[in-house]
């Protein structure tokens, strides 16, 4: 049988209206908070936040160590929305549930996208704690045929045929290596490609080294459909990640990874990522 219909462009014109009705805030910054560094959205500062579960026909997130709510306030003085917690296609949720938000976010205003996630390192030259750039993205679900775009194309949102080859806006990028050097996180500050898989299960040896042949310098489970969802409705994206492990890629390691060392390093190196998105938004020009 037919799969479920994401909502219509009306249905997500009333989660954004019972949304703005809930703040007085009108953000046009949305920040989405990965694994561990849902703190951004603790320092905002004068907020409303609004848990996912008294938003109608809004999904709920079921992963440890993410919150579920929507938190408006001012970052570096700011207007923004920051999402504490995402969801997951491990999770359960189609592609077009996960990418929700986004649409939601357009109709609210939002005209430039923050995403943050926890990722394995596939370079090897990558230490854990690094923030790696995003600058694009191989969607191991995109090429199998899953993509959060599939289906119907509301054309109010976009074409039914998006680019993405310029997804991770450059001067975005550039402005975080500006203040990356500015902050002195130069020596942990890196530019790479984002595999996104499945999940919930790591990857194999065999995969890891697949993933890295392909040209992925980090692998986690996240970001892609929002990212694609924002970029077909022409918000633009700033995307990093933080490298919580490094991926096991040798038959004869002796670990293997966990969730607990992937929020471990979250904490550790939550605050410089904080500090690096709320530089990022201060420096933002028109908004
Ligand atoms: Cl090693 N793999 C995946 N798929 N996601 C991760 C990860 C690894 N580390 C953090 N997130």
């Amino acid at each position: 049988s037919m799969a479920e219909a994401a909502p219509s462009y009306e249905d997500i014109q009333k989660i954004s209206d019972f949304l703005l009705t809930k703040t007085k805030h009108r953000p046009k910054i949305a920040v989405i908070c990965g694994s561990g560094l849902g703190g951004l959205a603790d320092i905002v500062e004068d907020q409303n936040a609004i848990d996912y579960k008294e938003i109608p026909n809004f999904p709920r997130s079921t992963v440890p160590g993410h919150k579920g709510r929507m938190v408006f306030g001012l970052l570096a003085g700011k207007t923004v929305v920051c999402m504490q917690g995402r969801f997951h296609p491990y999770e359960g949720y189609p592609l077009w549930k996960v990418a929700l938000p986004v649409r939601v976010f357009k109709l609210m205003g939002i005209e430039t996208l923050f995403v943050t996630n926890a990722a394995g390192a596939l370079n090897s030259s990558f230490n854990v704690g690094d923030i790696m750039l995003m600058k694009d993205h191989i969607s191991m679900p995109g090429l199998a045929g899953d993509n959060a775009l599939k289906g119907h194309n509301e054309d109010r949102f976009g074409p039914r045929f998006p680019a993405v080859s310029d997804a991770y806006n450059s001067e975005l990028r550039q402005l975080a290596r500006d203040i990356g050097k500015e902050l002195g996180f130069e020596s942990f500050m890196q530019e790479g490609v984002y595999v996104q898989v499945g999940g919930p299960s790591y990857e194999t040896i065999a995969e890891c080294k697949l993933l890295r042949m392909l040209g992925g310098d980090a692998v986690g489970m996240s970001t892609v459909p929002e990212v694609i969802a924002a970029r077909h409705c022409g918000i633009r994206v700033f995307g990093m990640s933080l490298v919580t492990n490094m991926v096991v890629m040798d038959y004869d390691a002796k670990g293997t990874v966990n969730h607990e060392e992937v929020l471990e390093t979250g904490k550790r190196r939550a605050q410089d990522m904080q500090k690096l998105v709320s530089k990022m938004i201060a420096q933002l020009p028109g908004q």
